[in-house]
C-alpha cells in the first residue's frame, strides 16, 4: 500500500508489540522503540532505549503520524520504583514527545487494573471466581467508561495517570488520545489458564483489531475503551468500542473451555 501511515511502537519488543507489528504491517509503517533489542519480534527500525530518558527517545517521535505507546512494566503487583520508572516517567515522556513532535494520535495502553477494584464487588466479583449461580451472561450491569477510577495497585494508579496525561495533553494540545484498558492477553493465546480469563481476555486478533481500530477511526478526541474479546462472561463493557471505533471481536473464551 503507498503511504502507509507511520506508527510508532513503543515496546515494540514485548508481547502485544509484536502481535500488533505481525497483524496489521500491510496496513502501517511500523517503528520501535524499546530497551530490549527486537528478537522474536518482526523486523522493523527500533530505537533501543529506555523511554525514561526523554532528550534519548525525541528522535524516534519524528516524522510519525501516531504512537501505541505499550512500553512499562506490565506486572500488576509491581512495586513503586519500577512503576514509577517504567510506566509513570515513560508516559509522561511519549506524550510529551509526542506533543513536541506533532504527532497527530497516541493510543495508550490502559488496563483494567486502572479501576480493579470494580471487578471485587457484585457479579463481576463472583464470576471472576467462575460462581455464575443465578447470573445471566451480560445481565447485569458492566463496568463501563464512566466508572470513577478504583485502581488495585501501584500498576493500576499508573495506568490511571497514563489516562489523565492523555486527557491533559488531548484537552490542552489537541492530542488524539485512545486509552485501552486490557484485560488479560497471555503469550499462548490460551483463555484457560485461569478462570477468571473467561471473562478477561482479549485474544491476539481481537487485541490487533482494537489497536487498529484505534488508530484509523476519524474524528477521536479523547477516549476510554474496553479491550476484552466477546467473552460470554465478560464484565466489561465492549459496546462504547463497538459503536465507537466499529470494534468487531471475533474470538470468545468460553469456546476454548472444555465445556464450551
Ligand atoms: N498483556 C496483558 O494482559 C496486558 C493487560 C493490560 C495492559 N497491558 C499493557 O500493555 C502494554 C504491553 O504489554 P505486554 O503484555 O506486551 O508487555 P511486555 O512486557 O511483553 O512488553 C512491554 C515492553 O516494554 C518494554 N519496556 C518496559 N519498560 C521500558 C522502558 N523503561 N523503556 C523502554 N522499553 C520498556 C519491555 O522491554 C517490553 O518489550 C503494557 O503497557 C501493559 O501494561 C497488558
Amino acid at each position: 500500500m503507498p503511504n502507509k501511515p507511520k506508527v510508532l511502537v513503543t515496546g515494540s519488543s514485548g508481547l502485544i508489540g509484536g502481535v500488533l507489528i505481525r497483524a496489521c504491517s500491510d496496513a502501517y509503517e511500523f517503528s520501535g522503540l524499546d530497551m530490549a533489542k527486537p528478537d522474536s519480534a518482526p523486523d522493523i527500525p527500533t530505537l533501543v532505549t529506555d523511554v525514561a530518558e526523554l532528550d534519548a527517545i525525541l528522535p524516534a517521535f519524528e516524522g510519525v503520524d501516531a504512537v501505541v505507546h505499550l512500553a512499562a512494566d506490565p506486572n500488576m503487583h509491581g512495586e513503586w520504583d519500577t512503576v514509577l520508572h517504567n510506566n509513570f516517567i515513560t508516559t509522561y515522556n511519549v506524550f510529551e514527545a509526542a506533543k513536541r513532535a506533532g504527532v497527530k494520535r497516541v493510543v495508550y495502553a490502559s488496563s483494567n487494573h486502572a479501576v480493579g477494584m470494580w471487578e471485587l464487588e457484585g457479579p463481576s466479583g463472583r464470576i471472576r471466581e467462575g460462581d455464575y449461580s443465578g447470573l445471566e451472561p451480560g445481565g447485569f450491569k458492566m463496568i463501563d467508561n464512566t466508572v470513577q477510577i478504583r485502581p488495585d495497585g501501584y500498576y493500576g494508579i499508573g495506568k490511571a495517570f497514563g489516562e489523565a496525561t492523555g486527557a491533559y495533553y488531548s484537552d490542552n494540545f489537541g492530542l488524539e488520545v485512545a486509552c485501552l484498558r486490557i484485560g488479560t492477553v497471555s503469550r499462548d493465546d490460551d483463555p484457560k489458564a485461569n478462570v477468571r480469563m473467561k471473562a478477561t481476555w482479549l485474544s491476539h486478533r481481537d487485541a490487533a483489531h482494537l489497536i487498529e481500530r484505534c488508530l484509523a477511526v476519524e474524528g477521536l478526541k479523547f477516549e476510554i475503551f474496553y479491550g476484552v474479546s466477546d467473552n460470554t462472561w465478560r464484565f466489561w463493557d465492549i459496546e462504547h468500542a463497538k459503536n465507537y471505533l466499529g470494534y468487531s471481536p471475533q474470538d470468545n473464551a468460553q469456546d476454548h473451555w472444555p465445556e464450551g
